[in-house]
């Protein structure tokens, strides 16, 4: 049995165990790395992704600082806490995402998708941004690519344009809606105002051409989508990625949803599935070992 298998198949057996009314949410746990099943998709040089220095001082000299007021209760790493509750799995995540660009090297545009909404897309897609540029010199941009119902600005409480969908209709330049906030080294495109048209725009080439000039600035480009069970838009966007990395919540997403994406995306290096919303009891990560363990390893005692 895959993995990725054993972690659909675990978020099954939850969503079939009752739970109390009121049980306290997690942070997403498991990611689950079929690393023999993902294809390396492009074949350029690693060093070429960072061979374009002055076009990246440039931009990133130019891109707008804007006050971010983050929703404290989800952006986790906002919080000013060190082992609250989530940032553990989302240190975890980190890790195993660069374990697989051990093996994929070109790794650096993530897809993260989802079968339905409210199932935890924008949600690990910001932590996941914010526990990157934790680490020293790492650099991460966020983008809000749900055009449909964008979230990110308002998790991160940034401005919600201009952004993705004026680029993609020309309206503005990759300057102008390019966001940076308090954390150094995190950067956000919002999703602009509402279109009428999310797919026609996401498919006119300059999202691909975005994405292509930003890539060497960055060490990550996290890309927030749409739910992929009910447009088309996602599978789109995976096209644009080096990688896709699936979310199931816990208890919410039906398996045959989770199924179906799982396939969908199989045919676009599917990276990894994050259960997300576990119960704390059934988390590997308990408060106990926040407590008991500091980040080397060493037992505090
Ligand atoms: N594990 C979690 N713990 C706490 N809040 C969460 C968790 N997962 C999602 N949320 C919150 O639930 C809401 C819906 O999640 P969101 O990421 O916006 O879903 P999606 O992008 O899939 O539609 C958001 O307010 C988000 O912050
Ligand atoms: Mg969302």
């Amino acid at each position: 049995m895959s993995r990725i298998h054993e972690a659909l198949k675990k978020a099954e057996q939850e969503r079939a165990m009752s739970q109390s009314p009121g049980a306290i949410e997690t942070a997403p746990a498991v990611l689950e790395a079929p690393l023999e099943t993902t294809p390396f998709l492009r074949s350029e040089p690693t060093e070429a992704r960072f061979a374009s220095g002055g076009i990246a001082e440039s931009l990133l000299a130019r891109s707008r600082q804007t006050a971010w007021n983050p929703d404290l209760k989800s952006m986790l790493f906002f919080s000013g806490e060190e082992h609250g509750s989530g940032m553990e799995e989302f240190r975890t995540l980190r890790t195993r995402l660069y374990q697989i660009r051990e093996k994929q090297p070109l790794l650096s545009k993530l897809l993260v998708t989802s079968p339905l909404p409210k199932e935890g897309k924008s949600f690990t897609a910001a932590n996941l941004a914010q526990v990157i540029v934790r680490q020293h010199g790492k650099r991460a941009l966020l983008i809000d690519a749900d055009l449909r119902c964008p979230q990110l600005h308002v998790l991160v409480g940034a401005e919600p344009g201009p952004g993705l969908s004026e680029y993609l209709a020309s309206e503005s330049d990759e300057f102008s809606i390019l966001q940076r906030g308090p954390m150094e080294n995190l950067f956000l495109i919002a999703a602009g105002h509402r279109s009428q048209n999310p797919a026609e725009l996401l498919a006119n080439g300059r999202m691909k051409f975005l994405l292509e000039r930003l890539q060497p600035i960055f060490d990550w480009i996290i890309i927030d989508s749409p739910p992929a069970a009910l447009v088309s838009d996602a599978g789109l966007l995976a096209r644009y990625a080096d990688g896709v990395l699936l979310v199931v919540r816990s208890n919410t997403t039906p398996a045959d949803a989770a199924r179906k994406a799982r396939q969908e995306f199989a045919d676009h290096n599917l990276v990894g599935v994050v259960l997300n919303g576990i119960t704390p009891e059934l988390s590997p990560y308990s408060q106990y070992y926040y407590s008991v363990y500091s980040e080397d390893g060493k037992a505090k005692g």
